[in-house]
This record gives C-alpha cells, structure tokens and sequence, in this order.
C-alpha cells in the first residue's frame, strides 16, 4: 500500500450527503427550479464535434471578461469555485504556512489548504456570526500566506464590509486573499472594484447557484493579472470541459432570467424570515439565498422535513451552530410549500407553536 503524503494522511474526509436527493431540495444552496432555458436549447444543439476537441476555454474567458468589466489576463475560468481555491492553495502555500478562515464557513478552504500542508488558523465568527474583521487583523502574521473569506458566508448569509476587506489584503500583502462571492447576485456588492488597490485580492465567483449550473462545474477566478499568469501555469488548461463552456455564454445572455429569479429568491428570504421570527425560532438575516435557523435537534428536524419531501442540510456540527440547519430558497412555489411543511414540523417537534405562517 502505497503511503499518502503526510498532509493527506491527516485530511478529513468530506462527504457532503449527495445520496438519495428526492424531494424539493432545499439542501445545498442551489437554485430550486434549474438554470434558463436558453441554455437547455444550447445544449440541445451540442454535436459530436464539440465532444471530440479538447475544449478551448480563452474564447469564453473574453465573453465573461467583458461581462465582468475586467481585462482577459486578470480572469480564469475554472472548475467551479472549489478549483480556484484549490489552484490557490497549490500556487502560494508551502508547508507549514498558515492559512486563515473564520468559522463556521466554507469546508473547502480548510480541506484544499490542508492539502498543500498547510497550518489552519480559524478565528471565530462575532455575536450573531458577524465577520470578526478585527479578530482577524491580529492573527495574520508573517507565515500567512493565504485568508479565505466567504462573502456572503455559507452556511450563515453575513457578511464583510468592503471596507474590512481591503483593510485585511492591506495588512496581509504577503497572502493571496480570497474572496470567494459565490452568493454576488443574492447579496448585490462585490470587492472586484478594489483589486486595482489590492494586488494580492482575488475574487472568485461562481455559475453553480443563481445560475443554476452546479452539474456543469464552472466558476470565475479573478485576480491581479501577473499572480493570475502564476495560478494559471498550475491549472490545466482543459480544465473546464466544452460543455460548461458552450453554455456558459447563453446562461450570461439570459439575464432577466437570473434578476427574475433573484427577486424571488429574496421575496422568500423575507417571507421565511418573517415565518422563523413570528415562531419564535432563531435565524440569523441573511444576504444569500439561504437561512441558518436553530431548531434545536438539527438532525430529527432533518429527518421530519425529508418525510414531508423537502430536503435541508444538517450544520450542527459547525462551530457555533448547534442546532441549526441551513434551509435554502427558491421561488414562491417552493417557498409555499417549504412553509407548511416547516410549519407542521415545529409543530410535531413542539416547537413554533401558535404562529399561522402563510
Ligand atoms: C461559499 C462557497 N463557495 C464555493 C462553493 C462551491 O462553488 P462551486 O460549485 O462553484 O465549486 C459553495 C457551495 O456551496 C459555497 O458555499
């Protein structure tokens, strides 16, 4: 039997429950209905040829260059975001660096940085989950190399302002920060603006949630152009396949599709926050489309929630989440039903009582 590298023989596994996903999934943060139709007819239209040719990503990086208002060399076009965090941790960390995240957050950071043999220093989440920007300041050091930041985070929708960004990629020039929006459209502010001010900032952004592609695995990378030449040099150069990147420029098209179904998603945001508040069950205001709600044992509810059809994600085991689940958001169709559903299941685990939710 061969022996794993000694930072791999140490790696957690991670095994998000993918297994057995029937019902109405509100489990992952994924969009709810599916991505615009435009890109299923695109799809349709896909030949033979197409699948034969290694696929040519450089094209499909000019369209979302232009989309985001940045220049070709400042952009990669990668394997969702979980492949840029990935190429960054394997462009700038060496072992026994020390990379920096806040919990609860993404599982990735730690699990892609604990793979390039890196040290994990985790700083705690505020009151309420608020970004402790401060707490963060005085952990960096000179062996940080790489700070990956969640903005909004998942699973708790808060945020960091722009201005505490900056002033950690200032105070940290020697790491490559990380500021993976992944949820942009639901929140609506972005840090790209500031990588003119922040040569070491990088902002990767993804087409898995609002666009509806997580089964295609395509996100964006962006950074300053002369880091992004490194981060490019250890990506492959096919590694976004020729499917995502046929779609990729239909899916951008379709932006009303995208503002229709953000708005919904928001419309639900509220509804569901209003249903958790007039229940007495404590949630935290999120800025993505999905909520963290303490429902005392997360995995009964789970359970319960499953038998009535709707899937949602057990985070008791985050650090400072016991309790909670994360519930995502879709249109009003969904909404209605996940409230009857949340409803009956407060009721049959006692808690929520009184409080008419539709
Ligand atoms: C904060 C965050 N980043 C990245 C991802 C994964 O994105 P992708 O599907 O583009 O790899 C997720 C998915 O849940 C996420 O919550």
């Amino acid at each position: 039997m061969l022996r794993p590298r000694e930072a791999v023989r140490t790696l957690p596994s991670y095994h998000p429950p993918l297994a057995g996903r029937d019902g109405m999934r509100l489990d992952f943060n994924e969009n709810t209905v599916g991505c615009s139709p435009r890109v299923l007819e695109r799809l349709r239209r896909l030949g033979p040829e197409q699948l034969a040719r290694y696929p040519e990503r450089e094209p499909v990086e000019v369209v979302v260059a232009e989309k985001l208002g940045v220049a070709p060399p400042e952009l990669l076009l990668t394997n969702g975001v979980d492949e840029a965090i990935h190429l960054l941790s394997e462009t700038y960390l060496e072992p026994d660096d020390e990379a920096l995240i806040v919990v609860p957050t993404y599982s990735m950071y730690r699990i892609y940085a604990m793979a390039a043999g890196a040290e994990i220093v985790t700083v705690s989440a505020g009151k309420d989950f608020q970004f402790p920007a401060n707490d963060l300041c005085k952990r960096i050091t000179s062996r940080t190399r790489l700070i990956a930041i969640a903005n909004p985070n998942n699973p708790t929708g808060t945020v960091a302002s722009g201005d505490e960004l900056l002033r950690i990629a200032r105070l940290a020039p020697g790491a490559a920060l990380l500021v993976d929006e992944a949820y942009f459209e639901f929140y609506g502010q972005s840090v790209l603006a500031a990588r003119i001010e922040a040569p070491n900032l990088f902002v990767a952004r993804t087409f898995s949630k609002a666009y509806g592609l997580a089964g295609l695995r395509i996100g964006v990378l962006v950074g300053e152009p002369g880091q992004m030449a490194a981060v490019r040099r250890v990506s492959s150069p096919y590694n976004v396949n020729a499917v995502a990147l046929a779609c990729l420029p239909e899916a951008l098209r379709d932006q009303d599709y995208i503002q229709q179904y953000v708005a919904e998603v928001r419309e639900s945001r509220s509804r569901l926050e209003q249903a958790l508040e007039a229940g007495g069950i404590q949630f935290w205001r999120s800025h993505a489309n999905f909520i963290l709600a303490r429902v005392g044992g997360a995995s009964p509810f789970v359970e319960l929630m499953r038998r009535r059809g709707i899937l949602v994600r057990d985070r008791s085991s985050d650090t400072g989440c016991e309790g909670c689940v994360r519930i995502t958001l879709g249109p009003q169709a969904h909404t209605d039903r996940l409230l009857t559903a949340l409803q009956e299941t407060l009721e049959e685990i006692g808690l929520g009582q009184g409080a008419s939710w539709r």
